[in-house]
């Protein structure tokens, strides 16, 4: 086997060896260093927010959010049931109820047509979550949010640089959540940001992530926070990345549309949709679903792409479906048929920013041979 095209590769050549070694030759690596304020005020900036709130990663982002916005027993949370699990875990660790919508078949984020009839008298929030390249039709979500009295948590972490109708995702929500993760536009290797413009909010989400330690008597706690900080090294290559968001969002759309280039006339699965009414595709992750006609699964799919070198990701496994949860008798009898669907048939191809041209056009290849002779073994 040549040369394996793995499905994800961070591209790590601008300033952030020049700002880590500044950490090294002043001795700030922990979180008291100064690239910290300074990638949170840059990074909120970016995304036109007041506030940035850097923590150890996307998951933490969420899980201090929803303490952060007091949501607990007695309260539930509309959220899409494609997502991670990221998403869900500490609203079932604080006692509230996950409420889940089905997804769209073409942009596979939430249907938000599915929303307004899940609001009852224990709604807290409406958690919005950008899958892949695409964002979510937000407006209709925060006139419900509004209608209602209710926060709209918005995930951004895979969506750094695309905007929805010319506004920048991570400025929809009254939260939002962003990953740094080596697979995201922007990473710091482990990482993740929380952005808001309530200064009460941002407060609060400082405190949680260091411990609740008190200015006025550190040692003395009134309320269970987290050690969820991020160090000087990781904001130092964050802001590094910063700079280069734009290159980067031009990058991966011109990834993008090689893809789909390459791809277009092949058949037998469907392609990310260029863009919708509100939006281009970032493509964060250029994903395929594979036709059911073809008896043919995303896994079998990945495993004869992988003999022919080629890495890929499973889509995410539904909510409603996650053992864990189902062993805390969520969900019973409950099915959300284009999640399920996208599990069944779903991979992404490599996407990652330091892949080459001849890396993207390979894996291009690789899958049309493939779904021309569905039988190809490699
Ligand atoms: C939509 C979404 N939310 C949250 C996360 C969690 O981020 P992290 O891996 O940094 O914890 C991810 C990460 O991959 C994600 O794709």
């Amino acid at each position: 086997m040549t040369d394996f095209i793995p499905v994800n590769e961070p591209l790590l050549n601008g300033n952030e060896k020049k700002y880590l070694l500044e950490c090294i030759e002043t001795g700030w690596i922990s979180s008291e260093g100064p690239f910290i304020a300074e990638f949170e005020r840059r990074f909120a900036a970016r995304m036109g927010r007041k506030y940035g709130v850097a923590v150890c990663n996307g998951t933490a982002a969420i899980d201090a959010t929803i303490e952060a916005l007091g949501i607990g027993p007695g309260d539930e949370v509309i959220m899409p049931a494609f997502t991670i699990i990221s998403c869900i875990a500490q609203i079932v660790r604080n006692g509230a109820k996950p409420v889940l919508v089905d997804s769209d078949p073409f942009t596979w984020n939430m249907d938000i047509a599915q929303i307004e009839a899940k609001v009852n008298s224990r709604t807290k929030a409406i958690m919005i979550v950008h899958i892949f390249g695409l964002p979510v039709d937000a407006d209709p979500v925060l006139e419900i949010a509004e209608r209602h009295g209710l926060f709209v948590i918005e995930d951004a972490a895979e969506m750094h640089g695309q905007t929805y109708k010319g506004r920048p995702c991570g400025s929809i929500g009254d939260v939002s959540t962003f990953s740094f993760y080596p697979n995201k536009n922007i990473t710091t290797g482990e990482g993740g940001m929380i952005l808001t413009d309530d200064d009460e909010l941002a407060e609060t989400l400082r405190s949680l992530r260091n411990l609740c330690f008190k200015p006025e008597n550190r040692f003395v706690h009134d309320r269970l926070g987290w050690n969820l900080r991020m160090t000087n090294m990781q904001a130092a290559i964050g802001l590094a990345q910063l700079e280069r968001l734009d290159e980067f969002v031009d990058r991966k759309r011109k990834m993008g549309s090689l893809y789909d280039y390459l791809l277009k006339n092949s058949p037998g699965f469907q392609r990310p949709l260029l863009r919708t009414e509100y939006s281009e595709n970032i493509y964060w992750v250029y994903g395929i679903l594979v036709d059911e006609a073809l008896k043919l699964s995303g896994k079998e799919v990945r495993m004869k792409l992988a003999k022919a070198g080629v890495g890929t990701r499973p889509f995410f496994y539904p909510m409603h479906q996650q053992p864990v949860l189902r062993k805390l008798g969520l969900f019973e009898g409950e099915s959300y048929p284009v999640a399920e669907r996208l599990y069944q048939q779903g991979l992404y191809l490599p996407s990652g920013l330091g892949l080459s041209e001849h890396q993207i056009e390979r894996s291009a290849k690789s899958v049309v041979r493939l779904f021309e002779d569905k039988s190809v073994s490699f």
